[in-house]
């Protein structure tokens, strides 16, 4: 693979899948400088403002960067990348890493507005208490292998997710499965039940006033199939749907070809949303835990 200057690449030890970019130490402090003089504010209000950044980002690698990353991110031999500081510096705080993710998807596509925090960008804590009623911050409870953007209308093509804190933490490691991967895909993805229309919904936190309607599995230009699919949101309308919803979860969450990973604070995983699913394991218990998370989920650009 090639490799950019400021740059060290890899694969993730667990998959030849996942590529590891490393922003080695120079190269970071190049990029905080600049960043700097960048307002947070003014890249929440200002659409504009954020292309600035991602071009500002961009030039620091020669120009080379944009096209790097929508290699990785649409290939669908790889698909996921994570991008970690070679060192995290005192500069790297939330703020830096909200400026850093913004421009990073702004190189890959559109952001959606995130109707739970609203804006193109949402922050939520996971804690030791929780009453929410989604599995997003159920700390104790697995969250199963899911893709984004399952009940509502935008395109959701890429998700990205950054971790700005962690205290008190044990466990809590990301869970990622290529489809390509999974032993039962084809099984599933050729069943006509998995192609009709199911009904999805969202609890209330997630603030989306509407069903939609959509089949689990599509297929690309290509023929290889694509998912849509989390647990919690499609209403099956019938016992055949209800099972196979059931025997889809079960094998998902039974593959044994599910890469387990700890994303160290400061770093981000952006990933294919038709052919990579992802999910979190249980954390330990701990009443000091606390883990913030920053996610963005967009579409590519068209052109
Ligand atoms: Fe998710």
């Amino acid at each position: 693979m090639e490799n950019l200057k400021g740059l060290s690449i890899s694969d993730l030890i667990k998959s030849k899948r996942i590529i590891v970019i490393e922003i080695k130490e120079k190269k970071l402090k190049e990029i905080i400088k600049i960043f700097k003089k960048i307002d947070i504010s003014s890249l929440e209000l200002k659409p504009f403002s954020r292309f600035n950044i991602a071009k500002k980002l961009e030039n620091l690698f020669e120009g080379k960067l944009s096209n790097f990353l929508n290699k990785i991110i649409k290939n669908r031999k790889t698909g996921c990348f994570i991008l970690q500081p070679e060192k995290i510096l005192d500069d790297i705080d939330d703020k830096f890493l909200i400026k850093l993710s913004t421009a990073i998807t702004y190189l890959i596509g559109n952001p959606n507005y995130d109707a739970m925090a609203g804006k193109y960008y949402a922050r939520f804590h996971i804690k030791h208490k929780d009453k929410s009623d989604s599995y997003l911050r159920k700390a104790y409870k697995n969250m199963d292998l899911h893709t984004d953007g399952t009940y509502v209308k935008e395109k959701t093509d890429w998700l990205m997710m950054t971790k700005i804190e962690e205290k008190n933490v044990s466990g809590g490691e990301s869970v990622m499965l290529h489809l390509d991967d999974w032993e039962f895909c084809k099984k599933f993805s050729k069943d006509p039940i998995g192609k009709e229309n199911f009904i999805w919904s969202s609890p209330k936190s997630k603030n989306v006033d509407y069903k939609v309607k959509h089949p689990v599995f599509s297929e690309d230009v290509k023929g290889n199939p694509q998912i849509s699919y989390i647990d919690q949101f499609p209403e099956p309308k019938n016992m055949r749907q209800g099972i196979f919803l059931q025997e889809l979860s079960d094998s998902l969450e039974g593959s044994k070809n599910k890469i387990i990973t700890k994303l160290p604070v400061g770093s981000s995983i952006v990933a294919n949303n038709y052919f990579w699913l992802h999910g979190r394991k249980p954390f330990k218990k701990n009443k000091d835990l606390s883990r913030e998370l920053l996610r963005i989920r967009g579409s590519f650009f068209i052109n």
